[in-house]
């Protein structure tokens, strides 16, 4: 080891203690981790928080402020608060994948109905509508004509007035199925496809069926490189299979792995502990 940080010194915040951060608890604490499980409700940042956390928090909401509250202090966030911050926004991610030549499904940013429309129809129906900062296919829409896309905008500005931002994206045609790739210190760990039952999205949050997916040199390469676009020390990587190849659609930055760990056999929580302990240990 060679400066400062023990091994002993992680903040694990969390809010809801799902099976995701439990397996992480636990390959921790086999690895010789100490902990301070710290529930985020009971915070007000920036008190209590020490140089190291792990931040197992959903909603962008509370994970940015907190990630950028111990790199504030000389600290670190695991994931970094950049990558935290490009994760949480789909259009950021976009622009990160593109700038890294990483394949992804042509998207366009707009601010109002008329200018969506118009980026619409550039893309060629049908298009995809999603929020900025979504998770589990919420609010992710298939418009198949003008006449859908605004109804879309306007049911959206209903749920939040003051919705402004507008993420229009190509429909990639896909086989009923994608992937969820978790990527953790550099390395394609694990992956599943993501089946569909009767939705077009294909989040096992929406009843995808999960099935272990074979890593080939490809896959492996782009959610790789997806990863390192945003700066994730690990990441769920969704990835579609079109018909130019591999596309990836997002990278989450705080990612559930229980499903890919149930249905691949790797213990994806050991990996991740192990990389976050190196991280820290250097
Ligand atoms: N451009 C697209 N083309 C085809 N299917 C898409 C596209 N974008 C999203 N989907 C489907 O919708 C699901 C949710 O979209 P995603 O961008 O991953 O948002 P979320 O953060 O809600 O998971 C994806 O897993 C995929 O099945
Ligand atoms: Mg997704």
């Amino acid at each position: 080891m060679s400066q400062g940080l023990d091994v002993g010194e992680i903040d694990f915040l969390y809010d809801v203690m799902r099976l995701d951060e439990k397996l992480l608890i636990d390959a921790l604490r086999r690895r010789g981790a100490q902990m301070r499980l710290i529930n985020a409700e009971s915070l007000a940042a920036p008190d209590g928080l020490g140089r190291v956390g792990l931040i197992r928090v959903a909603g962008r909401s509370k994970v940015i402020p907190l990630a950028f509250t111990y790199e504030a202090s000389g600290g670190i966030s695991i994931n970094s608060a950049q990558s935290l911050y490009i994760s949480h926004d789909k259009y950021l991610t976009y622009l990160a994948l593109i700038k890294a030549g990483v394949p992804t499904p042509r998207t366009k940013l707009a601010f109002g109905l008329e200018a969506a429309a118009k980026a619409a129809e550039e893309l060629g129906y049908p298009v995809i509508v999603k929020p900025l900062d979504g998770s589990w296919g919420r609010l992710v829409s298939l418009a198949r004509s003008p006449d859908d896309l605004a109804s879309i905008v306007a049911h959206r500005r209903q749920l939040e007035s003051a919705m402004h931002d507008i993420l229009v994206q190509e429909y990639v045609e896909k086989p009923g199925r994608d992937i969820r790739v978790t990527v953790v210190g550099g390395r394609a760990v694990a992956a599943i496809y993501r089946i569909a039952s009767t939705d077009w999205r294909t989040n096992t949050a929406r009843g995808g069926r999960a099935e272990a997916v074979k890593i080939d040199g490809e896959l492996e390469e782009v959610s790789v490189r997806a990863a390192e676009a945003v700066g994730a020390l690990y990441a769920g990587v969704d990835v579609v299979e079109s018909k130019d190849g591999y596309k990836v659609l997002e990278v989450n930055g705080v990612p559930e792995f229980k499903n890919v760990q149930r249905a691949t056999g790797v213990d994806v929580a050991g990996e991740i502990a192990g990389a976050v302990l190196s991280l820290i240990k250097r």
